[in-house]
């Protein structure tokens, strides 16, 4: 008899953004005329850059040829680009990465969710709230969690993130093994200090713990003083995963683009003590359940990396934020709370009403999606984040229809 896995069972209902989308499709369906803004998902709407695209087209001939065709490449990534994220995202702000510590994936939401399984099931999990789904989500189909009690998992350390601690969670009281960060925040936009952050890294080294730390907004960070990898912080090599990706930088969420760095020093115990690379164990199974990204995206990815590419990014970032500073505008002259929005692409809005009730109202009355913050967790209700992810025009639009509402 085939036996499921009943961790499943403990889910709650369907992914979040699945089901925001299930909820608007039924919306379109009984209002066709209504033309929805999609400020909900952080998904790009701006084509790529012509660098990108320009390596992409080049990398897709040369598929074409016998003699520069090429059939599965490295599973961690062709050097050229693991050479090109190593000097450019990291020894160029004096974070000791070298290009072989350097894993290419198809996106930073696949690692976040597969790394949990190289770490035995009885670890202590923290987790902030709220929090980008998949952090919690993978580890409850693991088994790390109890089921679902008033509206948290049995067994999770939840790190409360609130507008009191300007949502940077503090270091928790208790012993924890494995910590999720990430920072510019995603739904929250907050960012963290290099000093905050120095004290999450000398916590997971004083006990022995590892943090996941997702930085996959970080080409929205504009003041300079804010750490962009963790490995800008001295000590974090031996404590501390970094996820990143293309898809909010450059615009790859449709063309699949991420890596994890995962530094040589960086350390997992067995149940002996004994001290294991998990770079090894990440590369294990990195060969043994991925083939690599193809070759024209690892190309266009590499591109990013070029003197025009990097240009070319940069606007697209400055277009994303410009946004973003409209929404903050129109919200504080509305009259509500609001954070993030300055070195990140959300808002995080205290709606001073349900979460879900605030989504429904702009999605019924203002035809305009946002994702409501009980989505993320608990410490989530009472907020909305909307996403600067659309043309400029229709954020003016939404904005105008969201202010009739709210006036
Ligand atoms: C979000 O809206 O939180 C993100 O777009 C989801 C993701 O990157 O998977």
């Amino acid at each position: 008899m085939i036996t499921i896995n009943e961790n499943y069972l403990k889910l709650q209902a369907s992914y979040l953004f699945s089901d925001i989308a299930k909820r608007v499709a039924a919306f379109q369906e009984n209002n066709p005329e209504t033309d929805v803004i999609k400020l909900g998902i952080g998904d790009v709407t701006k084509g790529l850059p012509q660098a990108c695209i320009k390596a992409f087209h080049q990398a897709v001939d040369e598929m074409a040829d016998d003699s520069s065709f090429r059939g599965y490449g490295p599973e961690q990534g062709y050097d050229f680009l693991r050479e090109a994220i190593a000097v450019n995202d990291f020894q160029s702000r004096g974070a000791d990465i070298s290009a072989d510590e350097i894993f290419v994936s198809d996106g930073a939401k696949c690692d976040t969710g597969n790394i949990q399984e190289l770490f035995t099931e009885d670890i202590t999990i923290a987790i902030p709230d709220p929090v980008y789904p998949v952090y919690l989500d993978t580890n409850v189909m693991a088994g790390r969690t109890g089921h679902f009690d008033n509206g948290r998992y049995e067994g999770i350390v939840y790190l409360n993130s609130t507008q009191e601690n300007g949502f940077v969670p503090s270091i928790p009281k208790e012993k924890v093994d494995l910590i999720y960060l990430c920072f510019p925040n995603n739904p929250t936009g907050s960012t963290i200090s290099k000093d905050e952050l120095k004290k999450w890294v000398d916590y997971a080294r004083d006990n022995k713990a590892l943090i996941l730390f997702d930085a996959a907004y970080e080409a929205f960070i504009r003041d300079d003083s804010l750490p962009k990898s963790i490995f800008e912080i001295e000590g974090a090599r031996e404590v501390a995963i970094e996820f990143r990706s293309f898809s909010k930088s450059a615009g790859f969420t449709g063309t699949r683009c991420a890596f994890t760095v995962v530094p040589k020093e960086c350390r997992a115990y067995d149940s002996q003590g004994v001290i294991h690379q998990i770079h090894e164990f990440w590369n294990r199974r990195h060969c043994t359940k991925f083939n690599g990204v193809s070759y024209p995206v690892q190309r266009a990815a590499e591109a990013v990396y070029s003197e025009e590419g990097k240009g070319q990014t940069v606007e697209l970032i400055q277009y994303y934020l410009r946004n973003a500073n409209l929404i903050c505008n129109e919200i504080e002259a509305l009259g509500y709370q609001y954070d993030g929005g300055k070195n990140s692409p959300y808002i995080w809005i205290d709606g001073r009403r349900d979460s879900w009730d605030f989504f429904d109202m702009l999605l019924n009355e203002a035809g305009v999606v946002c994702t409501p913050g009980a989505g993320f967790g608990s410490c989530g209700e009472g907020y909305i984040r909307i996403s600067a992810f659309n043309s400029y025009e229709n954020v003016e639009e939404a904005m105008r229809r969201i202010a009739e509402k709210l006036k």
